[in-house]
């Protein structure tokens, strides 16, 4: 008789099985972005009729196998640990609003795992993100590299989608990254977001300004206030932001050095200094490889700082 599989260390363990941590659970198995995927969390009956469910349909992805537990063991030895464990956003509150409980979340589980994946890559997920990700650096003391959150990896593809359609050019030919905080304060990077190569501006002026400063404010705007326009109809976000985490889990796991808007620690770039924030970023086996300095205007380098102070006031507020 066949022996059953002996159990390996996960490629990639999901800590919460709320809406996000499930279909980023889910999404890795369907995207074939791990073969084991662990889902841990601390309400068990929420977890095992997750594990389930997922499990069901397992004949119908890619070869992958999820195992569930409520015991943080679960994660021992996963390459990579993704933690989305935290409150969640209800109507008309901001990211912000979640920090007190989210950092005191944060700092009771991180021990924990440390023990179970010390040498893991380690992505934030839970908001907001740049404050929690500052806290567990600070707290773990992981080399930089090695822990950094979701950051606008999420609000990049909504600003990407945003200018698609306004244009009716395929998503994937438009280049275009949104910054700083995962938040109210963040912004898109327009002096460098290009359409087929072609800089937005210049596209702009051969289209008849399809986008223009107004058409370009209305963007910003949309994309800045996409995730209250979807918690008012629905209570969360879930599919996008785990699509968003399995491309930077893929990146990590395949050493694809992918540039992703991830949130890490800046030292002094753009005069921002000891704050977690997204700028474009090399993700591989690494982690967060290579910071890049991406040409930015004045006025953007200027909204880069003013989301830094955002990101420091409420995270000094915690007291991280
Ligand atoms: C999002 O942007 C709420 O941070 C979550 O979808």
């Amino acid at each position: 008789m066949t022996q059953p599989a002996v159990p390996a260390p996960p490629d990639v363990a999901v800590v919460g099985a709320g809406a996000v941590g499930a279909t980023i659970a889910y999404t890795a198995l369907v995207r074939g972005s791990a073969r084991r995927v662990a889902l841990h969390d601390i309400d068990r009956g929420k977890l095992e009729a997750e594990v389930l469910d997922i499990s069901h349909g397992l004949s119908f992805t890619p070869m992958g196998s999820i195992e569930g537990s409520d015991d943080v063991e679960v994660c021992r030895g996963a390459r990579v640990v993704v933690v989305t464990a935290g409150a969640k956003q209800k109507p008309g509150q901001t990211r912000m609003d979640l920090a007190a409980s989210t950092v005191a979340l944060t700092r009771s589980i991180m021990p924990r795992l440390l023990e179970v994946a010390p040498d893991a890559v380690y992505v934030m997920v839970t908001n907001p993100v740049d404050v929690v990700t500052t806290a567990a650096l600070r707290l773990t003391g992981l080399p930089p590299q090695q822990l950094f959150g979701s950051g606008t990896v999420l609000d990049s593809s909504r600003l990407r989608h945003a200018i698609a359609t306004r244009v009716g050019v395929a998503v994937q030919n438009v280049h275009a990254y949104v910054v700083g905080e995962h938040g109210d304060t963040e912004f898109p990077l327009w002096s460098s977001a290009s359409l087929g190569g072609v800089p937005i501006r210049d596209w702009s002026r051969m289209h008849g300004g399809a986008l223009d400063e107004q058409a370009r404010a209305q963007i910003a705007d949309e994309v800045v206030n996409a995730a209250y326009r979807i918690i008012a109809g629905k209570g969360a976000t879930n599919y996008a932001v785990a699509l968003a985490c399995c491309q930077i889990v893929e990146s990590v796991l395949r050493d694809e050095r992918r540039v992703l808007p991830v949130s890490t620690m800046l030292e002094g770039e753009y005069g921002v200094d000891g704050v977690c924030l997204s700028v474009p970023t090399v993700v591989g086996a690494g982690g967060a490889i290579e910071r890049l300095s991406v040409p930015m205007s004045d006025a953007e380098q200027e909204q880069l700082r003013r989301s830094a102070s955002s990101i420091r006031a409420t995270a000094e507020q915690v007291g991280v």
